[in-house]
């Protein structure tokens, strides 16, 4: 029997990189799956990838409070119950101290923190008892300069992820977060970066990565996938996919 078989998934953020790896392997396992993303393209591109009937993509903006009440509505006539939560959207955008403007600021906030925190309210009443919630956050120490804002947006989910799995703990909801470090995707997860940076931004994370490599999304859904369905003793970690990034790992190279 297939491993995700009558269980229900909602992924925010999946319509690319890793939000849709996470998609493919809960589809792949049997799960139904319900999963956002903002871009029009995007969503077409997906769709036409996926193409299952298991797998239901809404446009919904987590900057939005509309929409992310839209989407409960949404996940409750499509799925009914829910048993794994994904909080995976987010953006980043690079720009120094000097250049972060106002506007920059609180659109990480609100995609990112406040998107994420509401997601997580609005959907919580559907969720099954003993179901999982994951964020995606940020690999520890991953310090690259223009990324205050993305930085502290993340930082401040993986906060409210420990009070989250202190709240849900008597519903045994278990709330745990995988933390990415540089991982290969078509944006590297950053809006607006030239050919050239995006390039430079590969090459300090394959050369910062103690495993000398980027991570690839595969390998952060299956560890997003493990945390949700088969850490079922496991609750409030954070669990690094970073090539031993954050655990100061030095290595002979
Ligand atoms: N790539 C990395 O090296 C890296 C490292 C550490 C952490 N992360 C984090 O990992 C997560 C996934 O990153 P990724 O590299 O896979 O990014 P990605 O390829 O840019 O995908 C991001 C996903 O989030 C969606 N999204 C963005 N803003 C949204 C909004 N306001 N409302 C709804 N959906 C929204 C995007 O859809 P649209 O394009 O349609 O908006 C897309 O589906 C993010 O939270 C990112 O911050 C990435």
């Amino acid at each position: 029997m297939s491993k995700f078989a009558g269980k229900k998934a909602v992924v925010t953020g999946g319509t690319h990189g890793m939000g849709l790896a996470i998609v493919k392997a809960l589809l792949d396992g049997g799960a139904e799956v319900l999963y956002t993303g903002r871009n029009e393209k995007k969503i077409e591109e997906a769709r036409t990838e996926l193409k299952s009937d298991k797998a239901h993509v809404v446009r919904s903006d987590a900057a939005s409070m509309a929409d992310i009440r839209g989407l409960a509505d949404t996940a409750q006539e499509k799925l009914g119950r829910v048993d794994y939560l994904f909080v995976n959207h987010g953006i980043a955008e690079v720009q120094t101290l000097e250049e972060t403007t106002e506007e920059s600021w609180d659109r990480h906030f609100a995609i990112n923190t406040k998107g994420a925190f509401f997601t997580v309210q609005s959907l919580s009443p559907l969720l099954n008892d003993n179901g999982a919630i994951v964020f995606t956050t940020v690999a520890n120490d991953l310090i690259f300069p223009g990324l205050s804002a993305y930085s502290g947006s993340k930082e401040a989910v993986r906060a409210i992820s420990h009070v989250l799995a202190a709240e849900l703990l008597p519903r045994k909801i278990r709330v745990n977060s995988v933390a990415p470090g540089y991982i290969k995707t078509p944006t590297m997860g950053v809006a607006g970066m030239t050919e050239e940076e995006r390039r430079d931004f590969e090459k300090q994370g394959a050369d910062t990565s103690p495993l000398k490599r980027m991570g690839t999304v595969e390998e952060v859904a299956a560890a997003a996938l493990f945390l949700a369905a088969d850490a079922t003793f496991t609750t409030n970690v954070e669990f690094p996919v970073d090539g031993g990034f954050a655990q100061g790992l030095t290595g002979a190279h």
